[in-house]
Protein backbone atom coordinates (compact mmCIF):
# COMPACT_ATOMS: atom_id res chain seq x y z
CA UNK A 1 0.00 0.00 0.00
CA UNK A 2 1.58 2.72 -1.22
CA UNK A 3 2.15 5.98 1.28
CA UNK A 4 2.70 9.73 -0.25
CA UNK A 5 4.61 11.97 0.81
CA UNK A 6 3.04 14.22 3.42
CA UNK A 7 3.63 17.97 1.23
CA UNK A 8 0.74 16.46 -0.81
CA UNK A 9 -1.98 16.55 1.47
CA UNK A 10 -1.91 19.64 2.32
CA UNK A 11 -3.87 21.17 -0.82
CA UNK A 12 -6.15 18.41 -0.68
CA UNK A 13 -7.22 19.20 2.59
CA UNK A 14 -7.58 22.90 2.14
CA UNK A 15 -10.89 21.43 0.70
CA UNK A 16 -12.04 18.96 3.02
CA UNK A 17 -15.68 20.39 5.37
CA UNK A 18 -14.13 19.03 8.03
CA UNK A 19 -11.16 21.08 8.27
CA UNK A 20 -12.70 24.29 7.34
CA UNK A 21 -12.83 25.27 10.74
CA UNK A 22 -8.87 25.30 10.91
CA UNK A 23 -6.11 27.91 10.53
CA UNK A 24 -3.89 27.55 7.97
CA UNK A 25 -1.37 26.09 10.80
CA UNK A 26 -3.33 24.26 12.39
CA UNK A 27 -4.33 22.67 8.73
CA UNK A 28 -0.21 21.90 8.48
CA UNK A 29 -0.42 20.38 11.83
CA UNK A 30 -2.68 18.11 10.71
CA UNK A 31 -0.87 17.41 6.94
CA UNK A 32 2.50 16.74 9.43
CA UNK A 33 0.51 14.18 11.79
CA UNK A 34 -1.22 12.14 8.91
CA UNK A 35 0.11 9.54 6.22
CA UNK A 36 -1.60 10.01 2.79
CA UNK A 37 -2.40 6.42 1.48
CA UNK A 38 -3.65 4.59 -1.83
CA UNK A 39 -5.94 1.89 -1.66
CA UNK A 40 -6.81 0.06 -4.39
CA UNK A 41 -10.06 -0.18 -5.88
CA UNK A 42 -12.01 -3.67 -3.63
CA UNK A 43 -9.52 -3.53 -0.66
CA UNK A 44 -11.06 -3.39 2.56
CA UNK A 45 -9.63 -0.45 4.12
CA UNK A 46 -11.34 -1.56 7.77
CA UNK A 47 -12.49 -4.61 8.64
CA UNK A 48 -15.87 -5.52 11.06
CA UNK A 49 -14.64 -6.45 14.40
CA UNK A 50 -11.02 -5.67 14.37
CA UNK A 51 -9.46 -3.34 16.34
CA UNK A 52 -9.07 0.05 15.16
CA UNK A 53 -6.14 2.55 15.62
CA UNK A 54 -6.29 4.39 12.64
CA UNK A 55 -8.55 7.59 11.94
CA UNK A 56 -9.34 8.10 7.65
CA UNK A 57 -10.37 11.10 5.35
CA UNK A 58 -10.90 10.38 2.20
CA UNK A 59 -9.12 12.73 -0.30
CA UNK A 60 -9.89 11.56 -3.52
CA UNK A 61 -12.66 8.23 -4.35
CA UNK A 62 -15.21 6.30 -2.92
CA UNK A 63 -15.73 3.77 -0.34
CA UNK A 64 -18.59 1.91 0.92
CA UNK A 65 -19.69 1.23 4.82
CA UNK A 66 -21.18 -1.94 4.84
CA UNK A 67 -22.64 -2.67 8.12
CA UNK A 68 -24.15 -5.92 10.29
CA UNK A 69 -27.34 -4.50 9.54
CA UNK A 70 -29.00 -1.67 7.69
CA UNK A 71 -28.13 -0.89 3.66
CA UNK A 72 -24.82 0.31 2.79
CA UNK A 73 -23.52 3.63 3.08
CA UNK A 74 -21.59 5.15 0.36
CA UNK A 75 -18.96 7.43 1.56
CA UNK A 76 -17.51 10.19 -0.82
CA UNK A 77 -14.37 12.46 -0.90
CA UNK A 78 -13.93 15.05 1.93
CA UNK A 79 -15.93 11.64 4.37
CA UNK A 80 -14.30 10.62 7.13
CA UNK A 81 -14.11 7.21 8.77
CA UNK A 82 -13.06 5.00 11.67
CA UNK A 83 -13.61 7.34 13.72
CA UNK A 84 -15.91 5.34 16.41
CA UNK A 85 -13.46 2.96 17.04
CA UNK A 86 -10.67 5.41 18.32
CA UNK A 87 -13.37 7.14 20.45
CA UNK A 88 -14.68 4.41 21.97
CA UNK A 89 -11.76 2.37 22.21
CA UNK A 90 -14.25 -0.53 20.87
CA UNK A 91 -13.70 -2.88 17.67
CA UNK A 92 -14.48 -1.24 14.56
CA UNK A 93 -18.36 -1.03 13.79
CA UNK A 94 -18.28 -2.26 10.21
CA UNK A 95 -16.31 -2.73 7.20
CA UNK A 96 -15.32 0.37 4.64
CA UNK A 97 -14.52 -1.20 1.34
CA UNK A 98 -12.93 1.27 -1.42
CA UNK A 99 -15.39 0.95 -4.26
CA UNK A 100 -12.44 2.55 -6.36
CA UNK A 101 -8.90 3.36 -5.85
CA UNK A 102 -9.22 5.59 -2.77
CA UNK A 103 -6.60 8.20 -1.25
CA UNK A 104 -6.68 8.35 2.07
CA UNK A 105 -5.04 10.62 4.91
CA UNK A 106 -4.00 8.32 7.93
CA UNK A 107 -4.46 9.39 10.85
CA UNK A 108 -3.03 7.58 14.14
CA UNK A 109 -4.75 6.76 17.57
CA UNK A 110 -2.90 9.68 19.52
CA UNK A 111 -2.55 12.09 16.89
CA UNK A 112 -6.63 11.89 16.32
CA UNK A 113 -6.84 11.83 20.31
CA UNK A 114 -4.48 15.21 20.69
CA UNK A 115 -6.56 17.15 17.85
CA UNK A 116 -9.87 16.39 19.29
CA UNK A 117 -8.39 17.41 23.04
CA UNK A 118 -6.92 20.58 21.15
CA UNK A 119 -8.48 21.44 18.29
CA UNK A 120 -12.47 22.64 18.91
CA UNK A 121 -13.06 23.00 15.40
CA UNK A 122 -12.32 19.76 14.39
CA UNK A 123 -13.79 18.23 17.25
CA UNK A 124 -16.99 20.02 17.04
CA UNK A 125 -17.10 19.13 13.27
CA UNK A 126 -16.68 15.29 14.15
CA UNK A 127 -19.27 15.37 16.51
CA UNK A 128 -21.41 17.08 13.68
CA UNK A 129 -21.05 14.06 11.72
CA UNK A 130 -21.60 11.06 13.83
CA UNK A 131 -25.10 12.70 15.11
CA UNK A 132 -25.94 13.73 11.69
CA UNK A 133 -25.51 9.98 11.00
CA UNK A 134 -26.90 8.78 13.96
CA UNK A 135 -29.97 10.91 13.42
CA UNK A 136 -30.01 9.17 9.84
CA UNK A 137 -29.73 6.18 11.31
CA UNK A 138 -32.73 6.56 13.18
CA UNK A 139 -35.40 7.45 10.79
CA UNK A 140 -37.89 4.84 10.37
CA UNK A 141 -39.20 3.82 7.49
CA UNK A 142 -42.84 4.40 6.56
CA UNK A 143 -43.69 1.03 6.52
CA UNK A 144 -42.72 0.46 9.68
CA UNK A 145 -44.75 3.08 11.22
CA UNK A 146 -47.70 1.90 9.17
CA UNK A 147 -47.28 -1.29 10.93
CA UNK A 148 -47.32 0.26 14.51
CA UNK A 149 -50.39 1.96 13.50
CA UNK A 150 -52.33 -0.90 12.66
P1 LIG B 1 -15.26 2.50 13.07
O1 LIG B 1 -16.24 1.76 13.89
O2 LIG B 1 -13.96 2.85 13.66
O3 LIG B 1 -14.99 1.67 11.71
C1 LIG B 1 -16.08 1.52 10.81
C2 LIG B 1 -16.56 2.91 10.43
O4 LIG B 1 -17.70 2.95 9.60
C3 LIG B 1 -17.01 3.66 11.68
O5 LIG B 1 -15.92 3.86 12.55
C4 LIG B 1 -17.65 4.87 11.05
O6 LIG B 1 -16.69 5.77 10.59
C5 LIG B 1 -18.35 4.20 9.86
N1 LIG B 1 -19.75 3.92 10.24
C6 LIG B 1 -20.21 2.93 11.03
N2 LIG B 1 -21.55 3.03 11.18
C7 LIG B 1 -21.93 4.11 10.47
C8 LIG B 1 -23.19 4.73 10.24
N3 LIG B 1 -24.30 4.27 10.76
N4 LIG B 1 -23.19 5.83 9.47
C9 LIG B 1 -22.05 6.29 8.91
N5 LIG B 1 -20.85 5.75 9.11
C10 LIG B 1 -20.78 4.68 9.88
Amino acid sequence: MPTLERTEALPALKGVPLFAGLTPQQLRRVAEVGRVKLFRAGTAIVHLGEPGDTFYVILDGHALVVRETGRPLKLHTGDFFGELALIENAPRSADVIATDDVTALAIGHSAFKKLLRSEAAFTHAILKAVVGRLRNDQRTPRWQLDNLTR
